[in-house]
């Protein structure tokens, strides 16, 4: 069988020199396609490719129709909004992610997203400690579960809002559960986003959540541009001068919030939320896992269609 990596952001150099190990065991081929430009480089590199990895990088309908023995997509992280499922499933074709691989890093990446604000992006001036503020962490998954550890660690209260995890359950980690979202935005001087986009949660995040924010509030986002309303966040940050934006994955409308709000919203020039090497390797070496015992036995465990 041939495994293709195709990383337009590429793993780090021990999370590929993993994988290959794992395929050199099993006898499978492995090809490497990093940095990629074009659609037109994936759609020649995937044609006759056995089983594909990748990280964000988009595997629409174009990319599997040109995928005539494709028969397994692994996306080496969370998230697999970047894969056309119904054009995979048409086609008989599996997909997994490998959740959990990635999430300490994302995690990690959200607590230096606070501090960072809190003290006016290290430019000088009088910022604010986290400690004893409070944080809301709306979607209670793995990413969710570990800032809820890591702020209780930096002296913080720690609310939750996941419509699917039970309050008790959240009670058990010493977090307070919130009855809606909006006491959430209500009662929280940091919000930070874990849900994934999904078509009820795309736009879903706006003026009417934000407004409710305390004053001086920062919303903190690791998740995907997709689920803010661009819109109303552009007219709340006009509204409330006080609050504060930090995003792993820039607005489209990014240049526009630079200049109007430039001290009191940030964004990552790159999704840099999973670039550690750790998580590299967590989440690379999970996937050859995945797909080595799909192919061995048949394994569908994180199977998302
Ligand atoms: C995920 O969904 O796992 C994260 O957003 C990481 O994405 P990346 O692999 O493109 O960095």
């Amino acid at each position: 069988m041939k495994v293709l990596i195709a990383t337009e952001k590429p793993f780090a150099a021990a999370a590929v020199n993993g994988i290959k190990d794992i395929f050199g065991q099993t006898g499978h081929e492995v090809a490497l396609l990093e940095k990629y430009s074009s659609r037109d480089q994936l759609i020649a590199a995937v044609s006759d490719a056995d089983a594909l990895i990748v990280r964000s990088d988009k595997v629409t309908s174009e990319v599997i129709d040109a995928a005539s023995a494709l028969k397994i997509v692994v996306r080496a992280g969370a998230g697999y909004d970047n894969i056309d499922l119904d054009a995979c499933t048409a086609k008989g074709i599996v997909v997994m992610n490998t959740p959990g691989q990635n999430s300490n890093a994302v995690a990690e990446l959200a607590v230096a997203m606070m501090i960072f604000m809190s003290r006016n992006k290290f430019n000088p001036g009088t910022g604010s400690e986290i400690s004893g503020k409070k944080i809301g962490i709306q979607a209670y998954g793995n990413v969710g579960r570990l800032v809820a550890i890591k702020a209780k660690a930096l002296g913080m209260d720690v609310m939750a809002y996941d419509p699917y995890v039970s309050p008790d359950a959240m009670k058990a980690d010493g977090v307070i559960p919130a009855d809606t979202l909006e006491q959430m935005y209500s009662e929280c001087n940091f919000i930070s986003l874990h849900i994934p986009a999904t078509p009820q949660t795309v736009g879903s995040i706006g003026y009417n959540l934000i407004s409710l924010m305390p004053k001086g509030g920062c919303l903190m986002n690791t998740a995907r541009k997709e689920v803010i309303n661009e819109a109303e966040l552009v007219k709340v940050l006009t509204d409330r001068p006080d609050l504060k934006y930090v995003t792993d994955v820039a607005a489209a409308c990014q240049e526009e919030l630079n200049q109007k709000f430039c001290t009191r919203v940030f964004a990552t020039p790159k999704k840099m939320g999973a670039e550690t090497a750790e998580a590299n390797i967590n989440a690379g070496l999970a996937a050859a896992r995945q797909i080595a015992d799909f192919f061995e036995t048949g394994c569908l465990k994180f199977k998302v269609n």
